[in-house]
């Protein structure tokens, strides 16, 4: 196996920058993905040496690393795959990103018993495998930049392996407040805590979310927090918090959605929508999306303001994500039938009231955007949501934004939004017929404003933020 060499700036996140698939004749092909991590470390540039280290997720994955990646610059770890999907689907998508979005019912789940137990001892090792690696990789007083929540043990595990090294922790999702995050087993809440400020600095996407991290660290650990200087100590050592919003990436969409297969793909969209006007929605299908109750709105929109039949269509985008969990496959079907019910309540031989489509296609998602009077971005709880911030800045429609108050791009859009409470229906089909019939020359300048703020921080912006506040730490 190739093992790169030491680094002075590390990337640790679960998903990496490659994957790869196997071919029927045994080949390996790989894929290099996009994304904010990406960009961003390309911004520092080549002249500093750096690692990426990650997860093998797939097989094509694991047959790579034990063939040897040609990449001295990626590492991808090969864990054992029960500990994988233990930690990854048990802990990280479960037990975390249920806390931090409030997803439990709580007087059925969540059941903290002995399989909780099981891929909490597989979260550990993960997270330990992640330490060693860096420890290995890192070189005399690297910059370590660990991503989210599937590494929170990491910064601290790293700490006492490595002292030397400069370590920074960001959460891309919202964090959750004391009163709920103490749902989790007491030493577990502790753990993850105290792993991030094993961290110089804990970086987060909203003041808000920082702000609920500090409450968790002084309710559950009794930690001392400053919250004119941003720190927290714990222990005699003291974590710096920092915030970040990471906003659209401008340049990029304003290219990438004149290219050809999105002229295509916004030609076949066109032809559905004739001269409708258009809500558009785009999401992963997760919980936190509020897909269905945005459905919900939708037909309570349709029901109770007869004007709009045959004058609006409702193009829904709900991409695939974590169908290993049964949570994901049931709402994934859901979603499928509102939309399904509300076509067949209301669709006419010549108008589909709802477009939905369940399969990922970036092109088409930029045609949609490309089209939308509205963009309907409702979550019960995200952590920023790039929709809100991508959809103002490709539309040619200068469109209006439907933003949930719990998004995180809420603190920066917020005010050129219509905003609505995620859980309310019938106030969220009042925003869409707000949005819709928003003037042209508001709506027009509202967009404006909306794709301005959207863009005030590119993703290599963010990330060189982040490693200059790490190096200027050190330097101070
Ligand atoms: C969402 C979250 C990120 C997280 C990602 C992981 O996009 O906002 O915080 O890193 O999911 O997704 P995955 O497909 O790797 O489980």
């Amino acid at each position: 196996m190739v093992t790169a060499s030491p680094a002075s700036i590390l990337l640790a996140s679960n998903r990496g920058p490659i994957s790869f698939t196997v071919e029927d004749d045994g080949t390996l092909t790989p894929r290099r993905g996009g994304g904010g991590l990406v960009s961003g470390l390309s911004a520092i540039g080549d002249e500093v040496d750096s690692v990426w280290v990650c997860a093998a997720l797939s097989e094509g994955d694991r047959a790579a690393t034990r063939q040897g990646l040609d990449d001295p610059s990626v590492r991808m770890l090969d864990i054992d795959p029960g500990t994988f999907a233990r930690a990854y689907n048990g802990i990280a998508n479960s037990t975390l990103w249920f806390v931090h979005h409030l997803i439990y019912n709580t007087p059925t789940t969540p059941v903290f018993g002995s399989s909780f137990r099981r891929e909490w001892a597989s979260y550990e090792a993960y997270n330990t495998a992640f330490a060693e690696a860096l420890a290995e990789n890192a070189a005399p007083g690297a910059t370590v930049l660990v991503q989210d929540y599937h590494l929170s043990l990491t910064p601290r595990l790293l700490r006492e392996l490595r002292p030397d090294l400069r370590i920074g922790h960001f959460s891309h999702t919202p964090w959750a407040p004391p009163d709920y995050y103490r749902l989790l087993p007491d030493d577990v809440g502790r753990d993850v805590l105290a792993g991030i400020l094993g961290a110089d600095r804990a970086g987060f996407l909203t003041r808000r979310w920082a702000g609920a991290f500090a409450d968790c660290c002084e309710a559950v650990l009794g930690a001392e927090v400053d919250r004119d200087a941003l720190t927290i100590t714990y222990k005699g050592r003291t974590t710096r918090l920092g915030v970040h919003p990471l906003g659209a990436d401008g340049d990029f969409l304003r290219e990438r959605s004149h290219r050809p297969d999105v002229d295509s793909r916004l030609a076949t969209l066109r032809e559905a929508v004739g001269d409708r006007k258009t809500v558009v929605r785009v999401d992963r299908t997760e919980l936190s999306k509020n897909i269905v109750r945005g459905l919900h709105a939708y037909r309570h929109l349709l029901r109770t303001r007869p004007e709009w039949l045959d004058r609006v269509v409702h193009i829904a985008f709900a991409y695939p994500s974590r169908h290993d969990l049964p949570e994901y496959r049931e709402y994934t079907a859901s979603v499928l039938r509102v939309a399904q019910e509300i076509n067949d309540e209301y669709g006419t031989p010549t108008w589909q009231p709802v477009i939905l489509h369940v399969d990922d296609d970036f092109a088409r998602s930029l045609a949609a955007y490309r089209l939308a009077d509205v963009a309907l971005v409702n979550p019960i709880r995200d952590g920023m949501n790039l929709v809100a911030k991508e959809v103002p800045v490709v539309t040619d429609r200068g469109c209006a934004l439907v933003l949930s108050r719990e998004a995180g791009a809420y603190e920066e859009l917020g005010a050129d939004s219509v905003v609505v409470n995620p859980y309310d229906i019938i106030a969220t089909a009042e925003a869409l017929h707000t949005a819709l019939t928003m003037p042209e020359d508001e709506r027009a300048a509202r967009c404006l404003r909306l794709a301005e703020a959207s863009t005030a921080l590119p993703p290599s912006a963010w990330f060189l933020e982040q490693y200059q506040a790490l190096t200027e730490d050190q330097r101070g």
